[in-house]
């Protein structure tokens, strides 16, 4: 516990206006459960062990699995010690990331590096990390993990999303992540979207490949579908036009197919509200510009149904 009290303190955070879709930005509520974070713990198919407190060690992330990627750049593996965390503590030495972070794996080099130019401006917002390290970076270390990352295919990521109505009652816990209720209970889903880890002991452990699964509202994939394929009569543009024909990206125009439902439920609000607003961003305006707080949550579950 104290541990947690004194990462809270170090969280750096930006103040944004309050939006009606907080439930995607997950704040850390409380951890519900136990976790013995001196206890040596595994996973299978790597012959590596880490203790909890290890795992968490945001400038010594865990390497389940060494041989299964090119060599880490030194910022991927380790940030710079004082500001930088290192990148692959919340990206994942995969870079699929959690959908409280973000996917890495893929992006294009050019799109990469004009982010880490945005978050470092300023241009574009992220309330909990980005912005400090976008400033502190320097310019070869971002695109030393950008090569990283542009080299590795993403992978099926968010695996069932489900149309339901209820889902289980929930708390946001360590790393921000949000795990089911231990005392079990459901809750009304209501305009929004729940992810939750497919399996939570890999996913606490930082598992590079162990992904997570989401509840959508009751027929918003079909309304998804509509809006991204056709613009529904004018309420927004065709994605394809830009994101290539299966939205796996065009040119420096990055994959939407197959990402976690709440970033992407965070960027088109942050766009559509002004705080994602870099120079290519603005090609997003037209797009967002119509769309309600349904429409968003829609376009989110489509592309999450998606293969990457
Ligand atoms: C402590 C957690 C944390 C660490 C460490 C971290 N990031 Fe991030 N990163 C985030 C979060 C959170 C977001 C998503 C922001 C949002 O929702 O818009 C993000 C988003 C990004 C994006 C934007 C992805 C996209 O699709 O637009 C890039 C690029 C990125 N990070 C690069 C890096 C690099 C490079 C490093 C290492 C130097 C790093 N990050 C370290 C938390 C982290
Ligand atoms: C006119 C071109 C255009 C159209 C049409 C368009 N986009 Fe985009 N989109 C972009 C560009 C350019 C970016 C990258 C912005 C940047 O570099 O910061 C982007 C970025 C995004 C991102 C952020 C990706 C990330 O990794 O952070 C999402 C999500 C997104 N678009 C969703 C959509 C959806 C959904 C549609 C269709 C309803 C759509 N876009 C239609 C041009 C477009």
């Amino acid at each position: 516990m104290k541990r947690l009290v004194a990462a809270l303190a170090l969280l750096p955070m930006v103040a944004t206006a309050q939006t009606n879709f907080e439930w995607a930005y997950q704040v850390f509520e409380e951890q519900l459960h136990e976790i013995d974070e001196n206890a040596p713990r595994t996973v299978p198919g790597s012959d590596r062990s880490y203790t909890q407190v290890e795992i968490d060690d945001l400038f010594n992330p865990p390497d389940w699995f060494p041989d299964d990627h090119a060599p880490l750049p030194e910022v991927v593996a380790s940030g710079d010690g004082e500001v930088i965390r290192a990148c692959a503590s919340c990206h994942l030495t995969s870079g699929m990331g959690h959908p409280e972070s973000s996917q890495l794996a893929g992006l294009p080099v050019s799109y990469f590096m004009r982010q880490m130019a945005d978050f470092r401006s300023g241009a574009r917002v992220d309330r909990y990390w980005m912005n400090g390290i976008g400033e502190a970076i320097s310019d070869e270390d971002a695109l030393a993990a950008a090569e990283y990352y542009a080299a590795i295919e993403p992978i099926d990521w968010v695996g069932d999303v489900i149309e339901s109505d209820t889902v289980p009652r929930s708390y946001v816990g360590d790393g921000r992540m949000r795990f089911r209720h231990p005392d079990g209970g459901t809750e009304p889903l209501g305009n929004r979207i729940l992810e939750f880890p497919q399996d939570r002991e890999l996913a606490t452990a930082r598992h590079p490949y162990s992904g997570f699964m989401a509840y959508v509202p009751v027929g918003s994939i079909a309304r998804g579908e509509e809006l991204a394929r056709t613009g529904a009569d004018g309420r927004t543009i065709q994605c394809a036009i830009c994101h290539g024909q299966d939205l796996t990206g065009l040119a420096d125009i990055p994959a939407i197919a197959g990402a976690s439902p709440i970033y992407t439920v965070r960027q088109l609000n942050d766009i559509k509200t002004g705080v994602r607003a870099g120079p290519m961003a603005v090609l997003m305006d037209a797009t967002v510009a119509n769309l309600t707080d349904e429409d968003i949550v829609a376009l989110a579950a489509y592309l999450a149904t998606l293969d990457p």
